[in-house]
């Protein structure tokens, strides 16, 4: 189809019509975030060439090494949405505070929550990385935009995203209305309806985990991990394969096209960090997009969209993904919690030592 198919503006205007709730500037205030979107996958593809590899020489407010993409990418998201009053502020991992919008521009009453660029170790040797986003509403005043009005769960979240800069480019987006993908076609700048209506597939046999950090895990994770490593002869009678990219992005991208669980789960490696992944602009966005797509996402405790943010770079357990397998992943936790999870029967946890010791 040459010239039908629906550009990304066409679907928000569409949306919007449908529903009142998202009053406003809304689509305008989107269109301003694909447009960031658009700059960053320049900036990536480019990448040696355009001499934006390697690091930044700053570390970001959790003291870890900023890339010079990262503070583009990070540039480019206030430079596209600060200008166009759909905004009281922003906040993003990159910036230690949130940003209100400056003197002189308008204001509008949304807030925009970002990670420009996840999955950053992947830059420089040219994997997939990606932008996440989430919009809010201020509830406060707009002229006096607080932190506190950033701090809300993630069920009111008026919508999320990601742009995916891999092969392709692609903008995955949900207003609370299922989940849609757009790719980028560079030859008309513009992002195109290609995957309307994602779903995940309730079951899957691939589960995505960084296993160098087992020794730090929950029993019911390793319970988990165990019983799909030990395949058709264990416990779930059937064999799994295993993915890890390093970029949640990229990692949500494929559970949503395939199928899949992804795991970073509570760990004991830092004791004052009870997750990698932080809630405001990495895990509540991607729970909304993967239940929306008929996934799951729980810290294996609670469910991330619950959790009411206490900080901006709040730090949370993430396992989310097809549902049967979250669902398992939350049972696994209440059955340890209670004293009743079942005992490691397969002989790889009595033979390697991966597997022994523990909490
Ligand atoms: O900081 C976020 C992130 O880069 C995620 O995108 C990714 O899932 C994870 O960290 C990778 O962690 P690790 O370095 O432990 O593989």
């Amino acid at each position: 189809m040459l010239f039908g198919r629906t550009n990304v503006n066409k679907f928000l205007v569409e949306e919007q019509r449908r529903n009142p709730a998202l009053a406003g500037d809304f689509s305008m205030l989107v269109s301003d975030i694909v447009r960031s979107c658009k700059a960053i996958s320049h900036g990536v593809s480019r990448g040696a060439l355009a001499g934006v590899l390697g690091d930044a020489g700053s570390d970001n407010v959790q003291g870890e090494a900023q890339k010079k993409l990262d503070v583009l990418a990070n540039d480019a998201f206030l430079h596209h949405c600060e200008w166009g009053g759909h905004l009281a502020a922003m906040a993003s991992e990159e910036m230690d505070d949130i940003y209100p919008i400056p003197a002189g521009n308008p204001r509008g009453d949304y807030l925009l929550v970002f990670d420009p660029l996840d999955g950053s170790s992947n830059i420089d040797v040219n994997l997939s990385v990606g932008s996440i986003f989430s919009i809010l509403r201020c509830p406060g005043d707009i002229a006096k935009p607080t932190v506190e009005d950033f701090l809300q769960p993630g069920t009111q979240q008026v919508a999320a995203g990601y742009a995916i800069y891999g092969p392709a480019t692609m903008l995955v987006l949900t207003v609370g209305n299922g989940v849609h993908g757009f790719t980028l076609d560079d030859e008309i700048g513009e992002f195109l309806l290609t995957h309307p209506d994602l779903k995940i597939a309730p079951e899957t046999k691939e589960f995505a985990i960084n296993t160098s950090n087992e020794r730090f895990w929950e029993p019911p994770v390793r319970r988990y991990v165990e019983e799909c490593l030990a395949g058709k002869t264990g416990e779930r009678g059937k064999d799994f394969n295993m993915r890890w990219i390093a970029s949640m992005v990229a990692e949500v991208h494929r559970i949503l096209m395939r199928g899949g669980v992804f795991m970073y789960p509570r760990d004991s490696k830092d004791p004052s960090k009870p997750g990698r992944l932080r809630l405001m602009y990495e895990a509540s966005p991607m729970a909304m997009i993967i239940e929306q797509a008929g996934g799951r996402a729980s810290t294996g405790r609670t469910d991330l969209l619950k959790i009411k943010p206490d900080a901006l770079h709040q730090r949370v357990p993430v396992i989310l993904g097809s549902r049967s397998e979250v669902e398992r992943l939350i049972r696994y936790h209440d059955e340890y919690d209670r004293g009743e999870d079942k005992p490691f029967t397969s002989p790889l946890f009595a033979e390697r030592s991966l597997f022994a010791g523990g909490d």
